[in-house]
């Protein structure tokens, strides 16, 4: 299997399993399939779908992606229990290339603070474990969790006897982001040299970025022999995140002269178009200096580099905006730009809409029309992820009015549509906003909490749309996301409530807790 890969270095995401244990990146099944099905055209090599005993939504999650993403290898995360790989092998049953991807901790720290367990028994599990793994499928990882806090000794003696057990990936985490490049380089290096029957196994690195080292470690283990990378879109991830697939990928496309041949399966083109889509549905922004996809990365500002740049493009840019698919991304429809265009721009955005979907975007995009002469492809992004990508509405904001303005009592009545009844409300708060949710958790009898608020222009100028993304915790404590796009602000903060409203509700009614327990 190794031979066959020799040159190329494996992309492993895990932005639907690590990513989305960002807090507030919660999404919903039908958004962790649209990005699966977008990572497929992006071509990795690897999908890391959930961590099915996790939860009902992380099982049905993987299992949908086994069963309609097609392309990449659709692999579930599971501990080293027999519940957990059982679990992952039915979630996954309908694959057409499955992996089951198992884990225990082999640091000192974590056998004995987290685990407390002996070398011996963690041995035993992750051997056992393996074995199975491999009654579900022939593709198997293995992670020592904590590897690059663990003795290499114990690495070795744990590595070799689970490669024995039929391992056929081992997966090197640097589970809270610790080392640095050189020395995660390192441990590569002498894994490959003193593991026995390493050679029958693909190594693969998962970096964490605690201390922002994720990509260059990463990159370092490539270096060393690693021929899998796990990352994430736009570095998603726990804490700091994990390494970003765009930096790797386009750090070895960019560098032939010092990675050599090694490259990947990765279609650069749809680099942009990911990360946009999954920045849209986590409600993640994109910060502007971000390497490769932020808004600034192809950006020149200062007279002298413009100069450059109009003389000979590489004096100032080391890659194009065309290799990761951001060519005409300026380009500016209006009124009159007819169905035709809007529809030929959102197939070029890589929006696959049904006749449904596409028909409501229109009607938005005609209705934006009339309030903005300009709309940008960012425009498009928002106005379908807020109208067509949508859960069930459960609840619906029918009509929203607000009075505020200086030494007034901001004041808000609202009226909601909850299936075919309507109910009002008015209240007043310390700003129209507040003002506007009261009236809603009036409305509709529910107050959950709101952890956080933001909003931002999605294009220049007054008419700009507002997009609002909130954060919502029910009383357990989970959390769900919101967002509303209006070139009303107050409007775009109201959808965003009842959005995440919208969500906890389905997350709620969707619960198949019963059916997974009997899976197993
Ligand atoms: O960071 C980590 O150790 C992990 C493992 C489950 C592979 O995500
Ligand atoms: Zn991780």
């Amino acid at each position: 299997m190794i031979n066959e890969n020799a040159e190329k270095v494996l992309i492993f995401d895990t932005t639907l399993r690590d990513g989305e244990q960002s807090p507030g990146a919660a999404l919903a099944i039908n958004e962790k399939l649209e990005i699966a099905h977008q990572l497929a055209k992006l071509g990795v090599d690897i999908i890391e779908a959930g961590f099915p005993i996790s939860s009902a939504a992380q099982y049905e999650a993987t299992r949908l992606c086994a069963e309609q993403v097609i392309g990449p290898v659709i692999c579930g995360l599971a501990r080293a229990n027999e519940k957990d790989i059982a679990t992952a092998g039915k979630a996954l049953e309908a694959a057409q290339k499955r992996r089951i991807h198992t884990f225990i901790a082999t640091s000192p720290i974590h056998m004995e603070h987290k685990l407390r367990k002996k070398p011996d028994q963690v041995l035993k599990m992750a051997v056992e474990a393996v074995k199975m793994a491999r009654q579900f499928t022939e593709d198997v990882e293995f992670s020592p969790e904590d590897a690059c806090r663990s003795e290499l000794s114990f690495l070795y003696e744990i590595l070799a006897a689970v490669i024995e057990a039929g391992a056929t990936t081992l997966n090197i985490p640097d589970t809270v982001g610790y080392v640095l490049p050189y020395e995660y380089g390192q441990i590569i290096a002498k894994l490959k040299e003193n593991v026995k029957g390493i050679e029958k196994a693909v190594i693969s690195t998962h970096c964490h970025n605690d201390l922002g080292m994720a990509s260059a470690n990463s990159l370092d283990g490539v270096r060393n022999g690693a021929r899998q990378v796990e990352c994430t879109i736009n570095g998603l991830g726990e804490r700091a995140g994990n390494a970003a697939m765009e930096e790797i990928v386009m750090a070895l496309h960019t560098r032939p002269d010092f990675f050599g041949k090694i490259g990947t399966n990765i279609n650069t083109r749809e680099i942009y178009r990911t990360s946009q889509l999954v920045s849209q549905l986590t409600g993640f922004v994109i910060q502007p200096n971000k390497a490769i996809v932020g808004k600034n990365a192809f950006a020149h500002e200062s007279g002298i580099h413009v100069d450059g740049i109009l003389k000979k493009r590489e004096t100032y840019e080391i890659m194009t905006p065309e290799v990761i698919g951001l060519e005409g991304s300026r380009m500016v429809l209006g009124r009159h730009s007819g169905r035709h265009g809007f529809l030929d721009r959102c197939r070029q955005l890589g929006f696959n809409l049904s006749e449904e979907e596409t028909e409501a975007a229109y009607q938005k995009f005609m209705e934006l029309a009339d309030k903005k002469k300009e709309i940008f492809d960012e425009d498009i992004a928002a106005l379908i992820s807020d109208e067509v990508r949508t859960v069930d509405q459960h609840y619906r904001l029918d009509y929203l009015h607000v009075a505020s303005g200086t030494g007034t009592l901001p004041t808000a009545s609202v009226r909601m549509k909850i299936g075919d009844e309507l109910r009002q409300a008015a209240a007043f708060g310390d700003g129209p906003v507040d003002a506007a949710y009261e009236a809603i958790r009036q409305a509709i009898g529910l107050a959950p909490k709101l952890d956080s608020y933001s909003i931002r222009a999605i294009t220049e100028g007054t008419k700009a749309l507002g997009e609002t993304t909130v954060r919502i915790q029910n009383s357990q404590g989970a959390r769900f996301i919101g967002r509303g796009v209006s070139t009303d602000i107050i409007e775009s903060s109201a959808k965003a409530y009842v959005d995440a409203i919208n969500r906890m509700v389905a997350a709620k009614s969707g619960s198949r807790a019963e059916k997974i327990k009997n899976h197993i």
